[in-house]
């Protein structure tokens, strides 16, 4: 399955309660399906309820101005939520709502397969890491979670809301610029793998975090 055939499939999604409780439409993600870096946040809000698009609120606004301090574009990169519907009132997502949406969202990740998973908040860490978490003590970490190599990161919505939150997530995407900096010397100073061993590239490029 493609990513497209992933989204077309979830165009009019009915699998949870979300679909009945006021949603515009499915927000399935968008950006580069080759990305080499997914974001990860919760789920959907008014503004993105209305465009079909994640971040395109606030939230969005500081995240963009976040991707640009790592050098990094929302073209290049891929934004999804863990529930793609929105919950009414803004409501955290529920827990059967999150049980039935990951799937998709693990499909996603599966298809794209970027190198590095940002996660948005502590809904989407814990949602990706399948274990409770406290952000604020695994932010700006690299995590290795079965084949993924996960980066934690603060929600912009919450640094909006406490100004005091705002330092400590500017300071993980200036890592995150210095991880991708030498994943990419890396990949340009490296030669390509000999055949025989076509994973030697990318575990070189993993023990790099
Ligand atoms: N917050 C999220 O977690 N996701 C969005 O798409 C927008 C705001």
């Amino acid at each position: 399955m493609t990513l497209q055939e992933l989204a077309q499939s979830l165009h009019n999604c009915q699998h949870c309660k979300l679909a009945k409780l006021g949603r515009t439409q499915v927000v399935f993600g968008v950006g580069n399906p080759n990305a080499q870096v997914m974001f990860v946040g919760e789920g959907p809000g008014f503004n993105e309820d209305r465009q079909g698009e994640p971040f395109v609120g606030a939230a969005g606004k500081l995240l963009n101005e976040l991707l640009q301090s790592a050098g990094l574009s929302r073209a290049e990169i891929y934004i999804a939520n863990v529930v793609k519907c929105r919950p009414p009132n803004n409501r955290d997502p529920e827990p059967d709502e999150v049980e039935t949406c990951k799937p998709f969202l693990f499909q996603q990740i599966d298809l794209i397969k970027p190198k590095l998973v940002c996660t948005l908040g502590r809904w989407s860490t814990e949602t990706i890491l399948e274990r409770k978490v406290s952000i604020t003590k695994i932010r700006g970490q690299v995590i290795r979670h079965n084949s993924l190599v996960v980066f934690p990161l603060l929600h912009p919505a919450a640094a909006l809301h406490q100004g005091n939150l705002l330092p400590s997530l500017r300071e993980d995407f200036g890592k995150l610029k210095h991880y991708l900096d030498q994943v990419n010397r890396e990949s340009i100073a490296a030669p390509a793998p000999p055949a025989s061993h076509p994973d030697k590239m990318q575990k070189i490029q993993m023990d790099l975090f």
